[in-house]
């Protein structure tokens, strides 16, 4: 039987960089592939040359027998192949039935009440049903996420490409999104997912690919993949397996005794004087300014920040995969390598409170040691950290004390070191 989806030798760079040396692999219809590697390996360039977003350098790709190597983006898109974004990249003036709407009318070829039909499956689906009149643009991440999914869906493809949809998801959003894609999955339809996320996919895929440097490092059953002495080295190193903060630094508005700093009310204050009072903010999201290179959106930071022990220069000495990075512009980073500026450019301004929103999000698992390490340090120093995390294993390794939060309020809080893990989940997920 033909593989629905045929890479042959297929490269891929940007100006001088070779970021995917020459690859070949088949999926068969049917398949679900999960799709692991480093940040910057290569995988969402990977799903680019696939839905024709970019161009291959050299190498051909058949979809179904066809050779679709120089078909546009949109002709791929309706012969079958959809896929998520790994930043969401919605119609912000439209609203989340109109974004559908789109997709199913131009994804999937569709018209008048079979096209609006199409897209209201799709949202209802991603559980976006009661979201249909709300601008996208107004979304935050996590919704944002379900509409890209959403707008794939209404494309009816035949092979579906998720990008690290699952980010930034509680455990138990996971395990849904899982079970959702696992039954778009039973309907026929072929699974790519990216996804550092590791056993999201081992729970849902029947292979795992791993991709270093544009190259293949395992390809193969979940379990003898991740087993692989290479893939623990390279990708997974030790990890097997907002409100509040926005308030604290000034970007929602509180009254000014709801927030005291050293005995004084600083609570509703503008982000640049708490900025200055040395209460700095990793924002989901990343919020990177993409007209400026990654050293000019440090030197940015480190200008407006205190002084202190973090300079660019201790900075590029300590993560050293920053200052590979420095001359790039930003919009050319790939997710994890975002995020990783984000966080450099918080320790730059030097806080004496360092506030971290997901912090681990889009990172792979060996980044997010390296990034827990950092914030060790950053404690060491007497700057007090301040983590949202989705990873209730991580977040009580990595700290003193731990409060758990549901619907604004405290619902349990102790000593993370004595923290019954049983205890803080049934609190976590309210069951
Ligand atoms: N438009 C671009 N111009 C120049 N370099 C780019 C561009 N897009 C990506 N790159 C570089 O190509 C490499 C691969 O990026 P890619 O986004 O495919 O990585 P990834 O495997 O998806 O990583 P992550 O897990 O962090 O999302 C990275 O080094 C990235 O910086
Ligand atoms: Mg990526």
């Amino acid at each position: 039987m033909l593989p629905l989806l045929d890479l042959r030798n297929v490269s891929k760079r940007y100006r001088d960089m070779v970021v995917i040396p020459e690859l070949t692999v088949a999926v068969e219809t049917g398949d679900f592939v999960g799709v692991i590697g480093p940040n910057g390996a290569g995988k969402t360039t990977l799903f680019g040359l696939i839905s024709g977003n970019l161009n291959c350098d050299g190498g051909q790709i058949l979809f179904d027998g066809q050779d679709i190597t120089h078909l546009s983006a949109d002709a791929r898109c309706r012969i079958g192949i959809g896929r998520t974004f790994q930043i969401p990249q919605p119609f912000e003036g439209m609203t989340v039935f109109e974004n559908a709407l789109v997709a199913a009318t131009f994804g999937a070829g569709l018209r008048g009440r079979s096209a609006e039909l199409r897209a209201h499956e799709a949202l209802s689906r991603c559980g976006l049903d009661r979201f249909g009149d709300v601008p996208a643009g107004r979304l935050a991440l996590l919704q944002r996420k379900r509409l890209e999914l959403s707008r794939a869906l209404a494309t009816e493809p035949r092979l579906l490409l998720l990008d690290e949809v699952a980010g930034g998801l509680t455990d138990a959003e996971v395990g849904e999104l899982v079970e959702l894609v696992s039954e778009i999955h039973r309907t026929g339809v072929t699974v790519l997912w990216i996804e550092h996320l590791v056993h999201a996919l081992v729970s849902a895929a029947d292979r795992m690919l791993v991709l270093a440097e544009g190259r293949l490092l395992g390809d193969g059953g979940p379990k003898t993949v991740l087993n692989s002495r290479e893939v623990r080295d390279v990708y997974l190193g030790s990890d097997l397996d907002e409100g509040l903060l926005r308030s604290i630094v000034g970007s929602v508005k509180v009254p000014s005794d709801a927030v005291r700093l050293d005995g004084k009310s600083v609570g509703g204050r503008s982000e640049t004087d708490q900025l200055h009072d040395g209460i700095a903010l990793v924002p989901e999201g990343r919020r990177l300014f993409p007209s400026l290179s990654v050293e000019e959106n440090l030197l940015l930071a480190s200008r407006n920040g205190r002084v202190g022990p973090w300079t660019i220069a201790r900075l590029f000495d300590q993560v050293p995969t920053l200052a590979n990075l420095k001359s790039r512009p930003s919009t050319s980073l790939s997710g994890g390598q975002q995020q990783l500026v984000a966080i450099g450019r918080a320790l730059l301004a030097n806080p004496r409170y360092l506030l971290c929103d997901e912090v681990s999000l889009g990172l792979s698992p060996v980044a997010v040691d390296t990034v827990y390490e950092l914030l060790s340090s950053v404690t060491s120093e007497g700057t007090a950290v301040v983590l949202v995390e989705q990873n209730v294993r991580r977040a009580l390794a990595g700290s003193a004390r731990y409060y758990c939060m549901q619907k604004g309020h405290v619902v349990l809080k102790g000593q993370s070191s004595s923290a019954d893990y049983a205890r803080v989940s049934t609190a976590y997920f309210g069951v």
